[in-house]
């Protein structure tokens, strides 16, 4: 019989024993922080974490270049919220199920609260912020406003946000296929006949 390979890697094999009782300390305590409301381990313990943990990060958002210390555990959307203000991108799961969150990163749409900071160092980020041009509206901002593409307004940033990405993609050519390519996207107030139809509008606008 072949012996077995251990999976540990040499370095973790190496560090001292830990005892059942200091395993069970770390364990609540990261439950207690995990169970905190809004994802404490998103905010400012966690910033304070990172600050001393010195992980750098360098992204550009909306064309203005920022180089932070953050946390290796924080998500881009924390990021953008807890350090950068940016509050217009909105955390609504926090696990990728509702899309308030899409943001474009490098070109791509992409969930925000499941997407490690750390792990796109120098990356290129697109928030709602930085759609209108100064006073200028963009045509699918326009268009939400012209079809009603809104009621409270919460799922909303991610809509346009996910719209502009399915656009780009070519995947806004129909009211079905928008729909298909839109479905990451939810809108409790149901507003999706309006969205569907501002983003069909913007399509023919940008293509024409
Ligand atoms: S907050 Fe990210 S998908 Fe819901
Ligand atoms: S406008 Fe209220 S959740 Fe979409």
């Amino acid at each position: 019989m072949p012996e077995e390979t251990s999976h540990i890697p040499p370095a973790a094999a190496a560090f001292p024993p830990v005892s059942r009782r200091e395993v069970l300390q770390a364990t609540a305590g990261a439950v207690a922080l995990a169970a905190l409301p809004g994802g404490a381990a998103d905010s400012a313990a966690a910033a304070e974490a990172g600050a001393a943990a010195g992980h750098s990060l360098r992204i550009t958002v909306n064309g203005h270049a920022h180089e932070l210390a953050i946390d290796p555990r924080q998500s881009i959307l924390d990021v953008l919220r807890e350090r950068l203000n940016l509050t217009g991108t909105k955390k609504g799961c926090n696990q990728g199920a509702c899309g308030a969150c899409t943001i474009l990163l490098n070109g791509q749409r992409v969930n925000a609260c499941l997407t490690l900071a750390a792990m796109h160092d120098g990356a290129e980020i697109t928030t709602i912020e930085g759609v209108a041009q100064g006073e200028a509206l963009h045509p699918l901002q326009a268009a939400f406003i012209e079809h009603d593409g809104f009621q409270c307004g919460y799922c909303t940033g991610g809509q346009i946000m996910s719209g502009l990405g399915c656009i780009a993609e070519g995947h806004a050519g129909s009211p079905a296929e928008i729909k298909a390519w839109m479905s990451g996207n939810i809108c409790r107030c149901g507003a999706y006949p309006g969205i569907v139809a501002a983003i069909a509008q913007a399509n023919k606008a940008v293509r024409s």
